[in-house]
């Protein structure tokens, strides 16, 4: 069975995890599974690309493996050696008209940047997604797709599925996108390389620049600030993916929060566009520092060595530091929850359309577990406390779901998650690897609990 079958299965049963306290330290290195982000733009370029493009250190979860099969549907062809992938690509002019819908799973990223590429070819074609993906907003992509010449359809409130007409004869545009979000600038190059004339894109803040970084190593000239001409092709070179940040960032949080821990975690992505969670957890009182600094493939990595903190501290975060750690902001309220003092968080409404209400989620979970919170429209407070066993709810999200259960080693009881499959979406080695530096988590089919 594919690695993209086995996913889908795995996500596909409602499963519990259940969390006791800590009773033994984390300790040993590790290295943390790819990077998502630069794992879904990997299989992207290098399904258009001419010839065949090499991966080594692809994320396989059930977000890069739905990017993937949707890639083969629309003609790459990808094979596994044993030092990665093999993509071959289509090739300018090569992609081929998908049989059926192109489904995304629960992946935001999946879908926004395929929309942009699938809006100026000469065919037609239909995105959709899970329960939660067909809930969120796409008329951020949309509506600058659409002064490009696009035409897209969507289900009211502009939700996928995306019923997107081909349009091959789109025109670049100056789009100044009133959100920091890398998924509508990666939308708009990628609906830019097959446009007409020049597409730049300008944010409220710098957003991950991943497509950025990459593009040129693909043979695209890249021009002042964000910009692109479009009818450049793509050509195949090989990706070297680092380890995620964001999936670090958890494994960073268990090992602040167990007594005795002291962890070494190798090749982590160190983009500074991905930092901010790190600088916050210093800011804390966090013992965390990097090694062996450097440069791989345009990304800058870096060997993480972290170690127990007994007093962490709460802080005001710096609103600006937000783009840079959207999606670490759920695991740094679970050190919050530890801290002394009150963490404030503002300016991250956009947490609340991510792959939940990601605010009102964690406010949920911490407040079961004893945790004092104080919501906001784009925000929230959260004061430490000592917190207790509670049955909590992630509401399908992996980023939730990992962030209670590392908040669980610390809590008197521990914690039970519901919706905990969803952790496969990102991580789906997040218990091996917990298991591999002296932690044990369980999960169990949500009817036998
Ligand atoms: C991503 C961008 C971010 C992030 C997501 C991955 C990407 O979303 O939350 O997990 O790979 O471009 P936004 O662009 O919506 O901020």
């Amino acid at each position: 069975m594919s690695g993209y079958w086995r996913l889908w299965l795995r996500v596909s049963f409602d499963m519990r995890l259940q969390v006791s306290p800590a009773t033994a330290p984390l300790k040993g290195q590790l290295r943390p599974p790819g990077d998502k982000s630069i794992s879904h733009r990997a299989l992207i370029f290098g399904g258009l690309a001419s010839g065949v493009s090499a991966i080594e250190g692809l994320l396989e979860a059930g977000d890069t493996m739905a990017t993937q099969h949707a890639m083969s549907q629309l003609g790459a062809r990808f094979s596994h050696t044993e030092n990665g992938l093999m993509v071959q690509g289509v090739g300018a002019g090569g992609l081929l008209e998908p049989e059926g819908v192109l489904d995304m799973g629960n992946s935001g990223t999946a879908m926004r940047l395929l929309a942009g590429v699938l809006a100026g070819q000469p065919f037609d074609s239909v995105l959709s997604g899970d329960q939660s993906l067909n809930s969120r907003p796409m008329a951020r992509i949309m509506a600058p797709l659409a002064l490009m010449g696009a035409t897209i359809h969507s289900e009211p409130g502009g939700r996928a599925p995306l019923r997107i007409q081909g349009n091959p004869a789109l025109q670049g545009i100056h789009y100044d996108s009133p959100v920091a979000s890398a998924q509508i600038k990666s939308c708009l190059l990628l609906a830019g390389l097959f446009a007409q004339g020049e597409t730049v894109v300008s944010e409220p803040r710098l957003s991950r620049d991943h497509s950025e970084r990459m593009l040129p190593a693909f043979g695209i000239e890249m021009g002042a600030g964000i910009s692109l001409r479009g009818g450049q092709c793509l050509q195949a070179c090989a990706v070297s993916v680092p380890a995620d940040p964001s999936s670090a960032a958890f494994l960073v949080a268990a090992a602040l929060l167990v007594p005795g821990s002291d962890l070494l975690l190798t090749h982590v992505g160190l983009n500074p566009t991905r930092t901010a969670f790190f600088r916050a957890v210093q800011a804390m009182g966090g013992d965390l520092s990097v090694q062996n600094e450097r440069e791989t493939a345009g990304e800058r990595v870096g060997d993480l060595r972290v170690r127990y903190s007994p007093r962490l501290q709460g802080i005001d975060l710096p609103a600006d530091w937000i783009p840079a750690m959207i999606d670490e902001v759920p695991i740094l309220l679970a050190l919050a929850a530890c801290a002394e003092g009150t963490t404030r968080v503002r300016d991250a409404a956009e947490l609340r359309v991510k792959e939940s209400d990601r605010l009102a989620v964690m406010a949920r979970g911490l407040e079961a577990m004893g945790c004092p919170v104080q919501e906001y429209p784009d925000g929230i407070d959260v004061t430490g406390a000592d917190c207790h066993f509670a049955e909590v709810d992630s509401a399908h999200d992996h980023r939730c779901a990992m962030s209670l259960a590392v908040l669980g080693l610390r809590a008197e009881g521990g914690v039970s998650i519901c919706d905990a499959q969803y952790i496969d979406t990102s991580y789906p080695a997040f218990r091996a690897d917990l298991e591999r530096l002296g932690i044990t988590l369980h999960m169990q089919p949500e009817s036998s609990s």
